[in-house]
């Protein structure tokens, strides 16, 4: 027997032990996840994107519309909930419907629609610059909404915010 032999013999031997050991373990996998497989649940390695909720009534921490196919933009977010309790940092931003949200580096409230108005891409809020950036091609607007830098020479939509007296709720409408 030459060498090569030797190794296709110990690469079959191998494969085979393979594929026992993965039969093996396959059938302790479904053994252990017989319940969740037959309801249905998902593969627990399975991840989603986190997004905001667009509309609720409370329970998700945002009450109102925040889509404006669903009617005008009025909705209040619970800084206390854990989705949105980011608007409480300065500098930082939430994509909330169809609007960013964003707390600047100097403390104030900005909602603007998310939507570039060059070519439509969800722009989002630098807080190095403390401004809207679209990546696509590089339009700058300020915490206002005017355009800054083109291509993009149209205003973003400006929303109003106001922050309830205990500072926990932040309402936002046109
Ligand atoms: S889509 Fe935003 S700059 Fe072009």
């Amino acid at each position: 027997m030459n060498t090569s032999q030797k190794e296709t013999m110990k690469r079959g031997e191998f494969l085979r032990s393979l594929s026992l050991g993965t039969s093996t373990l396959m059938a302790f996998y479904c053994m252990g996840t017989m319940t969740s497989c037959s309801s249905g649940e998902m593969d627990p390695l399975t991840t989603t994107t986190p997004t905001t909720p667009t509309t609720g009534t409370g329970t998700s921490g945002l009450t109102g519309n925040a889509t404006t196919s669903a009617g005008a933009i009025s909705f209040t977010v619970d800084l206390t909930n854990a989705t949105y309790s980011k608007l409480k940092t300065a500098g930082s931003y939430i994509i909330i419907g169809d609007l960013i949200v964003a707390l600047s580096t100097t403390n104030t409230y900005a909602a603007l629609s998310k939507v570039c108005t060059h070519e439509g891409t969800t722009v989002q809020y630098r807080s190095s610059e403390n401004d809207i950036y679209c990546s696509n091609h590089g339009s700058e607007f300020n915490l206002t909404g005017a355009v800054d830098k083109g291509p993009a020479v149209a205003a973003l939509k400006a929303y109003k915010t106001v922050l309830s007296t205990d500072g926990n709720t932040l309402t936002v409408s046109a």
